[in-house]
């Protein structure tokens, strides 16, 4: 392998290697050392409300049922039967009280414990041969929850997800935590891109100097209020722990008035009133900055934009997940669901949906003029001039790295983290730097985890396995 140690350095420097879009050892590299250990998405909790509800998610190649149990708990395991290594779960979505592998018919409890293994006197010589009690799917390494957010990490030693997110928490909250009861979701969209993962990941961060240009035949048939090139730049940046994202600057105006501004019915604002911190309310009714697309590290974006949804000049906001799950250094597969507060009218779900709709998705405008710019990126960084070009990430930046504008003062902007007004690749640089830290550091190598043996531990989910008798025949 080459040593990509120079490239780090450029990347910190804000000097970004054009070929880090499309490079098969980058790639490796990034399995075995980023995604191996950090948080990712998998799921909402709205999406398995029931016990026994589960839904099949992805980490990279790793297939992962996320199954509410009876107990109530949501748990991720691992999607491969522990006899021969079939995928127990081939539906994508459901519910059961029980997963049978497709091939031998061994069968596991939705909390992953065995609980059926045909012919296992005659077979295995029962318990002797094969033990069987406390054998469980393996767990994902490690799973927590933020706001009804599930991530999966494939580090046991993964750092608490709150600890992870750090003050990115402070951002996430106005997507998600719209009222006591939360989000629902409705997808997830599903579609493939021939583009690198990272740059879709970097574009929903930071990237509002390219909503002018990229998107300007979506503002011209004049379907948004936003965005414009002029209001873009209005709007700050902010990086805060794992995260960061764009702003719009919003007219002056009271909390209220600003919320209604962007479409919320005056029932949602009074509960957000009451879920949101001092700070967090302040960014919108003093400070006047509405939150829009977001990310946190490595793969997970947010977007929050007001459209026009019907024939006249009202505007009506949508919040969007999405995940960018790598494929391979040229391709991503995106995950996007349509999210709304649970407590919202049914006339607002329905119409913030149809402006989610109108703007991404696999048929959304704004996602079509995005993906033909990273597609082409990602076609022309596998050449062999793309490995002799720094592309220039300084923006925002002298030469002596002095910023162009200064951060905003805690009286300009209430939220943690750093933010400046206008275009600037803080963001961007902020997310490769993190990006580099990783690749850096050799992942550990976990110990394997032996199946049926008298050495082989009891599975997370552990309990009286009386059942198992009686359905194994
Ligand atoms: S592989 Fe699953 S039962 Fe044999
Ligand atoms: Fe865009």
């Amino acid at each position: 392998m080459r040593d990509h140690g120079s490239v780090l350095d450029d990347v910190r420097r804000g000097m970004t290697p054009a070929y880090i879009y499309n490079d098969r050892e980058i790639f490796e590299l990034e399995k075995e050392r980023l995604f191996s250990r950090a948080w990712m998405f998998v799921g909402h909790e709205s999406e398995v409300p029931e016990p026994g509800d589960y839904v099949v998610r992805r980490v990279l190649e790793d297939s992962f049922i996320l199954a509410r149990g009876n107990d109530g708990q949501v748990r991720a395991m691992f999607n491969m039967c522990l006899h021969r290594g079939m995928q127990v779960c081939r539906a994508e979505m459901g519910n059961a009280t029980h997963f049978r592998c497709p091939y031998h018919g061994w069968s596991y409890r939705n909390d992953g414990r065995i609980i059926g293994l045909p012919f296992h006197q005659e077979a295995y010589g029962g318990e002797e041969g094969f033990r069987r009690k406390g054998q469980a799917l393996l767990p994902a390494p490690a799973i927590d929850i933020y706001n009804g957010l599930i991530f999966v990490s494939l580090d046991p030693d993964a750092p608490p997800l709150t600890e992870y997110l750090g003050d990115f928490t402070f951002y996430l909250d106005y997507y998600t935590k719209q009222s006591a009861s939360g989000l629902e979701l409705r997808g997830p969209q599903r579609w493939r891109v021939k583009s690198n993962w990272k740059i879709g990941v970097e574009n929903f961060a930071g990237d509002m100097y390219h909503t002018p240009q990229t998107h300007t035949s979506v503002v011209e048939i004049g379907l948004f209020r936003e965005p414009k090139a002029e209001k873009r730049k209005d709007g700050c940046t902010y990086w805060a722990g794992r995260g960061g994202g764009t702003t719009y600057k919003l007219p002056p105006g009271t909390l209220e008035e600003r919320l209604r501004y962007v479409g919320y019915p005056d029932e949602m604002i009074e509960r957000m009133k009451t879920m949101w911190s001092k700070e967090q309310l302040s960014l919108i009714g003093d400070n006047g900055f509405m939150i829009s697309a977001a990310s946190a590290f490595p793969n997970l974006s947010f977007v929050h934009n007001w459209p026009k949804v019907e024939d006249s000049e009202d505007v009506l906001p949508f919040i969007s997940i999405r995940q960018w799950q790598p494929i391979s250094e040229d391709e991503t597969e995106v995950l996007s669901w349509f999210a709304v507060d649970k407590e919202a009218p049914e006339e607002f779900k329905a119409l913030s949906y149809k402006a989610y709709l109108m703007c991404f998705g696999s048929s959304g405008m704004f996602e079509q003029d995005d993906v033909e710019n990273w597609v082409s990126l990602t076609t022309t960084a596998a050449g062999s001039m793309a490995r002799r070009l720094l592309l220039n990430n300084r923006m925002g930046l002298l030469s002596d790295n002095r910023p162009v504008v200064p951060a905003l003062t805690d009286n300009e902007f209430s939220g943690p983290g750093v933010a400046r007004i206008g275009y600037g690749e803080y963001n961007q640089r902020f997310l490769l730097a993190d990006w580099a830290d990783h690749l850096e550091r050799p992942a550990a190598t976990q110990p394997p985890v032996e199946v049926g043996t008298p050495d082989s531990p009891r599975g997370a989910t552990t309990g009286e396995d009386d059942e198992l008798a009686e359905a194994s025949r």
